[in-house]
């Protein structure tokens, strides 16, 4: 009995590791991120803005700018605006991007060109294959500022006009 299963183990690693092995070469990444409300209409980051939980953003890899899509996942937010999409496979020879999707805020909803997308690197051909890769920050505009705005800005010492 104990000879058996130590057989089954064995026999299962051995034919495991290739998989395991060809998961390793092609390549296992994490795309991590958040969404954010831009609570001051701003379009940048400032101590105002909100994360936004529930919202959707879609991974996409193109072999060209506007070509087939090769490679695309979604994912929902979670409670601190973060996302977590993991992706198989090396997709040095395609360009990978992270967009917002859905807002589940009505008061903010509106995509901006400056926070609407991310291009991530999801390739280990560098040798130096770190498996979370960090997107940058996407997010939603308010309709409408919230009070304190002028006062965050002066403080980042930008002018600020409703
Ligand atoms: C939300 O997702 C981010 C990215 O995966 C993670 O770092 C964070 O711990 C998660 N937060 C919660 C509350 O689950």
């Amino acid at each position: 009995m104990a000879n058996a299963s130590l057989m089954t183990v064995a026999l299962m690693a051995i034919c495991l590791s290739p998989l395991i092995s060809f998961a390793l070469a092609a390549g296992k990444f994490n795309v991590v991120g958040k969404v954010y409300c831009d609570t001051c209409r701003v379009e940048f980051e400032t101590k105002l803005s909100e994360p936004i939980p529930g919202a959707s953003v879609k991974l996409e890899c193109r072999k060209e700018k506007d070509e087939v899509v090769a490679f695309s996942r979604e994912a929902v937010t979670n409670a601190t605006g973060g996302y977590n999409i993991p992706v198989e496979g090396d997709h040095a020879e395609e360009i990978c991007e992270v967009r917002v999707d859905k807002s589940p805020r009505a008061d903010c909803n509106e995509k901006m060109e400056a926070w609407e997308k991310a291009q991530v690197e999801l390739s280990g051909q560098d040798g130096l294959a770190e498996p979370t890769r960090i997107a940058n920050n996407l997010g939603f505009r308010k309709k409408e500022a919230v009070p304190g705005c002028a006062q965050v800005l002066k403080e980042m010492g930008f002018p600020f006009t409703e």
